[in-house]
């Protein structure tokens, strides 16, 4: 029984194309890019894939069905299907984590929101007199501007999940992301004719085998296969959470993973060839896409800001469906376990993860040469910790739980696999597999291994 005053999605449709648009966003671009250009290309994107299909894919599944059957957040259903056992553990770690990757999600979101206006008030139609690189370095060190773009974005955030995730993404999904698809498309085929094609092509897919020796490829990839999947944290649970039992569970993770696997190749081959034809590097990091993209749209000559301003809007819109997504984890949690009104718990929780997110907003201006992990500096130490070691962590949880704490014929009938081959496949995975993977990469990343 769906638990009172819950949303159910109007259709099939509307719940995978909510779980498609919870993936699809800034870790498809933005993530996918940085991730991939500091990893060294090819060898990266193979393990990437690697984590995508064998592990992500098994656990987007166990999600689904975690969600569905008990039909409560992310902690409650935990709490619901094996009431008393620690398997909770895994829902708080993941409203933890909603609260720190949304508190600099919305970072880089406003930093998109920021180009958008500027895109469309023409100021970045040419070059600016610091170039578009010192451009993007003159913004993010301003004592303020980010923080108040970032506002925006979550104040933008904060009202989609006010009214009701359902009423408040499904138009969007269905019409803006098919639009950034094919946008990314277009620009990806323009940008293999701007002469840094065989380059860029190469670094994305041929792989360097010997990068395979580094421990520190395997952890970004599994972290990275998480974040842009939305898994591991509950945001699936807690979806699943909103659907009624005829949906048929494998078609829509096998779309959603598949989709979001097409998204992030494509927006490769938009970003790499052009990395190289402007010789940027691609391990510049986080600013990636940001000091690439306007060198693009200048190139097309007249007109290219209107792509630009395609671009950053459309994006912006991606990023603002994911981000609905991360809050609604947390949100749905306070709503249910301390019977907090929709519209107060997406007030206050919202408020409180863009105070959160201030650090990570300033942490390039008057908070800069501030460096936690390694060299990371706040934004990417918050988007480190989470990303690679709170997500897997949740899947591995919820891959043990889904795998060893459920009868085999109850796992099997509930995800709408039945006792065949790859119903059999996916247990497989989710009790040997994927738990056994994540352990070795924490080790391995760690420094366990050498
Ligand atoms: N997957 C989204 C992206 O690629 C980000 C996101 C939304 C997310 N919800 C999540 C990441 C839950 C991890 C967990 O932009």
């Amino acid at each position: 029984m769906p638990e009172q005053g819950r949303e159910q999605w109007a259709s099939r449709l509307g719940f995978i194309l909510a779980a498609m648009g919870s993936a699809v966003g800034l870790g498809n671009v933005w993530r996918f890019s940085y991730v991939t250009g500091e990893n060294g290309g090819a060898a990266f994107l193979l393990i990437y894939l690697a984590c995508i299909i064998l592990i992500g894919i098994p656990i987007v599944m166990a999600e689904f069905t975690i969600g569905r059957k008990a039909q409560s957040d992310a902690v409650g259903s935990f709490e619901k299907l094996a009431p008393g056992k620690p398997w909770k553990a895994a829902g708080l770690m993941g409203v933890a984590a909603a609260f720190m990757i949304l508190s600099f999600y919305g970072v880089i979101a406003g930093w998109i929101v920021y180009y958008f206006i500027n895109y469309l008030t023409g100021n970045l139609w040419t070059a600016p007199a610091e170039g578009y690189e010192g451009f993007f370095v003159d913004f993010i060190t301003n004592p303020w501007h980010p923080l108040l773009w970032q506002f925006i974005f979550m104040a933008l955030t904060i009202a989609i999940v006010y009214v009701g995730v359902k009423k408040g993404i499904e138009r969007a999904n269905k019409i803006l992301m098919p639009l950034l698809g094919i946008l990314l498309v277009v620009l990806s085929i323009y940008s293999l004719t701007l002469g840094g094609a065989s380059e860029g092509l190469a670094f994305l897919f041929t792989p360097d085998w010997s990068a395979l020796g580094d421990p520190s490829i395997y952890i970004a990839a599994l972290g990275q296969a998480f974040f842009s999947l939305s898994l591991g944290m509950g945001a699936l649970i807690t979806y699943g959470g909103y659907l009624s039992q005829k949906e048929h569970l494998p078609g829509a993770a096998y779309s959603v993973a598949g989709l979001d696997t097409l998204f992030a190749i494509v927006a490769g081959v938009m970003i790499f060839p052009a990395v190289f034809a402007f010789g940027i590097e691609p391990d510049a990091g986080p600013g990636l896409v940001f000091m690439i993209m306007p060198d693009v749209f200048d190139s097309i000559g007249f007109g290219g800001g209107l792509f630009g301003l395609a671009f950053f809007f459309l994006l912006a819109a991606a990023a603002l469906t994911s981000a609905v997504s991360l809050l609604e984890v947390a949100v749905a949690y306070f709503i249910r376990k301390f019977s907090w009104s929709r519209k107060k718990a997406a007030f206050i929780i919202g408020g409180i993860i863009f105070l959160i997110g201030i650090p990570s907003s300033l942490g390039n201006g008057i908070l800069g040469n501030v460096t936690i992990i390694g060299d990371r500096g706040i934004l990417d130490s918050m988007d480190y910790v989470a990303s690679n070691i709170f997500l897997p962590l949740g899947g591995l949880i919820i891959a043990v739980f889904m795998g060893w704490g459920w009868k085999k014929a109850d796992a099997l009938r509930d995800s709408d696999f039945g006792d065949t081959v790859l119903g059999n496949l996916w247990l497989f995975l989710l009790r040997f597999l994927a738990p056994i993977a994540i352990f070795l990469i924490f080790l391995s990343s760690i420094g366990l291994f050498g």
